[in-house]
């Protein structure tokens, strides 16, 4: 049964609360590489490294990553707003959004951005669905950390134009 209008409201207002880094999410359909922005993701479990990520059904990144079984995320700095908006405002289907961006591949072949905080290659290991999304829980394989600068961390003011 639907929730009452105002009871969906204080939940989403709560949920506001939450603290999020902002990433780009990186993934493959062969050598085929694509990227999006993504704020919901958080650490899991230790042992074995793991994340979730949740990744809306109706992105481009969701199918590539079904079929790779894998993702890359960039963690982005907090001067990398515009690279956030960058990987947000259009779909890897129809632009390549990797074009004129520095970027290497993670031992299991998705993009990574050169100019990053940090970075994790993750194989899925599971998948839930929560209403349109997918979580998709990757195990980190891989991983390095760049600089002592702080992570960029998810305001969504400064993105009204990108999710509009
Ligand atoms: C700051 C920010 C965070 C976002 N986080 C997510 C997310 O966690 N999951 C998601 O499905 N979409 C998220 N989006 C939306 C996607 O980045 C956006 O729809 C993108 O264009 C999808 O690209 P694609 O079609 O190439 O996969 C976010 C957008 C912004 C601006």
């Amino acid at each position: 049964m639907d929730r009452p209008e105002q009871d969906r409201d204080a939940i989403l207002g709560a949920l506001a609360n939450l603290t999020h880094g902002v990433y780009v999410l990186g993934t493959r359909r062969g050598r085929q590489m694509t990227a999006m922005t993504a704020a919901w993701v958080t650490r899991i479990s230790e042992r074995p490294p793991c994340v979730a990520v949740a990744v809306r059904e109706d992105r481009y990144t969701h199918g590539l990553i079904l079929e790779s079984a894998t993702f890359s995320l960039s963690v982005l700095r907090e001067d990398q707003v515009d690279l956030a908006t960058h990987f947000a405002e259009t779909s890897g289907e129809y632009h390549d959004k990797l074009l004129g961006i520095p970027y290497g591949l993670s031992p299991s072949g998705s993009p990574v951005l050169l100019d990053c905080l940090a970075y994790l290659d993750c194989k899925v290991l599971d998948t839930a669905r929560a209403g349109a999304h997918t979580v998709f829980i990757g195990e980190a394989i891989a991983g390095e950390s760049y600089g002592p600068d702080y992570p960029l961390l998810y305001d969504p003011t400064e993105y009204e134009e990108a999710l509009s």
